[in-house]
């Protein structure tokens, strides 16, 4: 087994955001073949995971989940080697408590005997929620509980703990052994929620690195509002720009990239939206760094500048206005602790339009749509 698994934030698809409850084997291997032939694979994009809803309400006679045999008639190692037949890795769900989000069994008091399944079934990636926790148990005693039970169950299997962000879970999901933690609720399909799970997230960024991330929740990207589930979002949606904001922060942000919406049938403009591979490369940049956040003095709310070091020196900037009104950001080089004074300065590649757009001395001065995100590669030069 290998130790290090997710030095990355993993990237892949979800069926939760647009399926719900409304899962199969069909729709599982469909969406493995999706990620193929759209090339989505070849970017990165590597797990197939089944959330909630998957299995029987009952548990067998040896006390081991059952898959539900209407939506899974083959069974769950046939899924799994199915998804593997394409090169992909698979995932599946479980819950730390009794039962899980949608009322099916937890895997509370189980965890070492479930582990075992999910390796005997091919597993590669758990996701690992938070409902029905018994309140008198501690939640790290509990990811800790299912970390130990992977790790010793003969396979790698990647925990994606799922606590919404409780219990400090940024102080102590490290040590325990998971790979991922999600630090917020639910995401919805609209701008709102996506504004407010990035923001809620600007102070928690050095808590994440290389092995451990921080999960700020799957990608609405390309749903267009056809959630299964109202909570989620089945009548408005976010435009495709916010969209691209929208993967642009989560990117930046270090968050793994789960696609949640249904890969079967995306538009090119959700194919170019996941498919950046300037974001991409951000997004699974070796080192992990944070990023920082510099704000406009005149519009701090609105308007801000993302800024994460790469690996090779350079900066990924983003900026990003959350208002309603076209705005000007003016971003000084020295906030970010680069001097002009010494005849440097700075060349900005444009992520979206994939164009030099030369070189800065001072500041770069962006203006940015209602809404709308610019990414730039900006890196270091001579100016003479
Ligand atoms: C919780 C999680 C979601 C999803 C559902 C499934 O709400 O946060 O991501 O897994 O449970 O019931």
């Amino acid at each position: 087994q290998n130790k290090y698994l997710a030095m990355t934030p993993p990237m892949g698809w979800n069926s939760w955001n647009t399926f719900t409850w409304n899962i199969n084997e069909d729709l599982v291997c469909g969406a493995a073949d999706a990620l193929c032939a759209s090339g989505l694979k070849d970017k990165g994009y590597e797990y197939v995971v089944i959330d909630d809803c998957w299995s029987l309400k009952q548990r067998d006679e040896n006390g081991r989940l059952v898959p539900d045999p209407e939506k899974f008639p083959h069974g769950m190692k046939a899924v799994a080697d199915y998804v593997h037949s394409k090169g992909l890795k698979f995932g599946m769900y479980s819950c730390c408590g009794t039962h899980t989000c949608a009322g099916y069994p937890g895997s509370f008091e189980h965890e070492f005997v479930d582990a075992e399944t999910f390796a005997s079934w091919g597993v590669d990636y758990l996701k690992y929620d938070n409902c029905y926790k018994p309140k008198h148990m501690d939640g790290e005693v509990l990811y800790k509980r299912m970390s130990l039970a992977l790790r010793n169950c003969g396979r790698d299997i990647v925990l994606s703990a799922c606590n919404w962000g409780n219990e400090d879970v940024h102080s102590w999901i490290r040590s325990s052994g998971a790979q991922l933690f999600r630090s917020t609720g639910d995401i919805q399909d609209n701008w709102e929620s996506v504004k407010n799970l990035f923001l809620s997230q600007l102070d928690k960024t050095a808590f994440s690195g290389p092995y451990c991330h921080n999960d700020i929740d799957m990608l609405i990207v390309g749903m267009h509002g056809s959630s299964n589930n109202e909570f989620i979002g089945n009548i408005g949606s976010c435009s495709d720009l916010e969209y691209r904001s929208h993967f642009a922060l989560w990117a930046v942000m270090g968050s793994p990239l789960m696609i949640g919406c249904d890969v079967r049938n995306m538009t090119d403009v959700t194919l170019e939206t996941l498919g950046n591979e300037d974001l991409i490369r951000i997004n699974q940049d070796i080192e992990c760094r944070a990023p920082y956040c510099i704000r406009q003095w005149n519009n701090p709310e609105n308007v801000m500048a993302l800024v994460k070091p790469l690996s090779d020196g350079s900066l990924a900037i983003c900026f990003v206005n959350f208002g309603d009104k076209k705005s000007e950001m003016s971003l000084q080089f020295w906030d970010m602790g680069i001097s002009y004074a010494e005849n440097i300065g700075l060349s900005f590649y444009n992520c979206y339009t994939k164009q030099d757009e030369g070189k800065f001395a001072e500041r770069y001065v962006a203006q940015v749509e209602p809404h709308d995100t610019m990414v730039f590669i900006a890196k270091p030069v001579k100016l003479k």
